[in-house]
């Protein structure tokens, strides 16, 4: 079987990116003119996804309006016929159909998951994190999934990440199997940089079978006193074999301030309609920059 139901798990409180997301989800800014939650949701869907799962919070209202039909918006282009941005707008409400279950206190990406239990039921299944953005020609996700169809176990997006990086991350100690694939051995959550097992860190994508959720259930909260999906997959090496894939593509991480402007400044470059214009204008502004370095402090 292979994997149609993917998990979003999206009730984050978006502390990195405050003020900005004190009254709207961190997932709604928008990368030039699309919110960091489509790009997930359009990967997960040329992934093969059709069954979507949003374990939302407190103040997400936002993510399943902008999901839904937008009645008054689609009577005003309709009227004004501007039939292009109407097409747009429908086609996100009818992009496919999400569910959504309340993760009702914070508890942590572990607990989010397990939130999903009864929804995704006795089958293997995906984790997207909205954070999270893989640009590459074949989607992250779909290559996950064909590591999974030969392999029959669960799969865990690798990246390298600088050693004073590893704290930001769940990382794997793990033997290579050649080809971007690592049979894992441990994991930890957040280490210490002198203290990680590798520099391979864990990043939002995950395919896990049913057996976590009761795994989840009794878990005790770990790093930060927080349920954490990594301690989980810890707990899941003892009865199945865990593969690690270095996925092709450029990653960004969008809940960072640094991360969300370099994802903005190369998405807008690579955009058809204003790539070129925008261009001219960075190149134009470095220019200026390099002929008046001191210019910040005039
Ligand atoms: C979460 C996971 C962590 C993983 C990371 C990927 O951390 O707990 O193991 O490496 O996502 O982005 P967070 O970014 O929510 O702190």
């Amino acid at each position: 079987m292979t994997i149609s139901k993917g998990v979003f798990p999206v009730a984050g409180l978006g502390t990195r990116f405050l003020p900005a997301t004190k009254a709207q989800p961190k997932e709604m800014l928008p990368i030039v003119d699309k919110p960091t939650i489509q790009y997930v949701v359009e990967e997960a869907m040329q992934s093969g996804i059709n069954d979507f799962l949003f374990v939302t919070g407190k103040d997400k209202r936002a993510l399943e309006d902008y999901f839904d039909h937008s009645g008054e918006l689609e009577r005003h282009l309709l009227e004004k016929g501007k039939t292009d941005l109407l097409a747009l707008v429908r086609n996100i409400s009818n992009m496919c159909q999400m569910h959504y279950v309340r993760q009702k206190q914070p508890l942590g990406l572990g607990h989010a998951v397990w939130c999903a239990r009864q929804h995704v039921g006795n089958e293997y299944f995906a984790v997207l994190l909205g954070d999270d953005i893989v640009v590459s020609p074949k989607p992250c996700l779909k290559q996950m999934i064909e590591v999974y169809e030969q392999v029959k176990t669960p799969v865990l997006a690798l990246r390298q990440v600088s050693r004073a990086d590893v704290s930001s991350y769940g990382v794997i100690e793990g033997e290579s199997l050649g080809n971007g694939l690592w049979r894992i051995t441990d994991l930890v959550e957040k280490p210490d940089a002198d203290e990680a097992p590798s520099d391979l860190a864990v990043i939002g994508r995950y395919i896990l079978p049913p057996d976590i959720f009761p795994i989840l259930e009794d878990l005790e909260p770990g790093v930060g006193g927080e349920i954490q999906l990594t301690d989980a997959l810890k707990e899941l090496l003892k009865t199945h074999t865990i593969v690690g894939y270095e996925f092709e593509g450029m990653r960004y991480d969008v809940g960072d301030p640094k991360g969300f402007l370099i994802a903005t400044v190369e998405m807008a470059l690579a955009r058809e309609d204003i790539g070129e214009e925008f261009g001219k204008y960075l190149a134009e502004l470095v220019r200026e920059r390099d002929l008046q370095p001191d210019r910040s402090s005039k």
